[in-house]
């Protein structure tokens, strides 16, 4: 691969007015495709996590689930899906939650995590925090200790790390 002093910023590619009007959604899949960069994104996280010592991965579908397969295997670790009603086969615990652009609801197996399990939980977004918020929110109600909130993109004007609780690694962030 390339050296690592990359921008990622430069892989990533911004749409005006998607999926709704006056939304600027950061498109991740110019970064997902181009395989140096999307190498260098993964072991950027991985450099991230380490300190953080999980004992278990979680992913938010769909798109936190690109990060949760690569750095679980990478740090040798087993991961956990929180999924969009009615994927899971119960017993599931789920919650409500708004999203930048609607809402929409997440689900957890109950016997998803060990008590006390220490999980990091992977997205690819960070917006207002609504979808972080009901992941850590039913994470914490199956009984793990959730450690932090990893993202590759962070939208800091929408204020999402405030709600979360747990400390927050993004690899690039937008002010705008
Ligand atoms: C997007 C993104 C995050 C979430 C961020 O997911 O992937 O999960 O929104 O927004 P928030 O911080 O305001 O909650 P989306 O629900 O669009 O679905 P997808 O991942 O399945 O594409
Ligand atoms: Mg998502």
């Amino acid at each position: 691969p390339r050296a690592d002093g990359i921008d990622l910023k430069a892989h990533i590619r911004s749409v005006p007015d998607f999926p709704k009007p006056g939304i600027l959604f950061y498109d991740i899949s110019t970064l997902l495709r181009d395989a140096d960069a999307w190498q260098i994104a993964i072991a950027r996280m991985t450099r991230a996590l380490t300190p953080r010592r999980p004992e278990l991965l979680a992913g938010i579908e769909s798109r936190g689930f690109l990060l949760a397969a690569p750095l679980a295997s990478r740090l040798g670790l087993g991961f956990t899906m929180i999924r969009k009603p009615g994927k899971l086969p119960g017993p599931t615990v789920g919650l409500d939650y708004e999203l930048e652009y609607g809402s929409d609801r997440l689900e957890i197996q109950q016997d998803a995590v060990r008590p006390g399990q220490r999980v990091v939980v992977l997205d690819d977004l960070l917006a207002t925090g609504g979808t972080m918020a009901a992941a850590i929110s039913l994470l914490q109600q199956v009984g793990a200790e959730v450690v932090s909130a990893a993202v590759t993109i962070e939208l800091n004007f929408l204020g999402g790390r405030d709600k979360l609780g747990v400390p927050v690694d993004a690899l690039v962030s937008y002010d705008e």
